[in-house]
């Protein structure tokens, strides 16, 4: 679910524990960004029994949006809470009039890699050397949304 800034508030902690495993630390940074206001960015969750068990955390500017980060709790991957949190978010961009959704991931990501291509992302370019510990490729991605008026 699309949280709002009640759940983001109340769920913060889990959310920034759950993201800082995989993203060295970015997602708490992102979070506190979004709960001090200094970023506009929207955050979906998915939960299990209370508990916040993935998030995907997605940039809008005018009609393109990016996916900053997706992660779901390690013991529940490959249970189809990734394919969850993606729907929704496809759901929300068609209404909002999000025309292109981007994103860049690691090239060594598989599950990641793979999981995009299933839900339609195609591959636009590749940024050298554009992660760091350890240095890494990026691929870069995008897919188009089809806008409901
Ligand atoms: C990427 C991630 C969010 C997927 O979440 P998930 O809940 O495991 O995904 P789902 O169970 O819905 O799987 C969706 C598809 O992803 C792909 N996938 C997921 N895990 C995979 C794995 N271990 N190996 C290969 N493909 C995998 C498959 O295509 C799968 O579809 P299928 O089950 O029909 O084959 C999860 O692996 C994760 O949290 N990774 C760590 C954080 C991360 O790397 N985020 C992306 C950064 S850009």
């Amino acid at each position: 679910m699309l949280l709002d800034f009640g759940l983001l508030s109340k769920f913060a902690a889990e959310i920034s524990a759950l993201g800082d495993a995989d993203f060295h630390g970015e997602t708490s940074l992102f979070i506190e960004d979004i709960i001090n206001k200094n970023a506009d960015h929207k955050v979906f969750a998915a939960f299990h029994e209370e508990k916040a068990v993935g998030f995907l955390i997605l940039s809008t500017v005018l009609d393109e949006a990016e996916i900053l980060e997706v992660a779901v709790s390690e013991n529940l991957r490959r249970n189809g809470i990734g394919s969850e949190l993606m729907t929704e978010v496809f759901g929300w961009c068609e209404k909002n009039g999000i025309a292109q959704i981007f994103l860049e991931v690691r090239e060594s990501n598989l599950p990641a890699l793979n999981c995009y291509g299933k839900f339609g992302f195609v591959e636009n370019g590749v940024r050298k050397n554009y992660y760091r510990n350890p240095s890494e490729n990026a691929v870069l991605m995008s897919k188009k949304v089809s806008v409901v008026f």
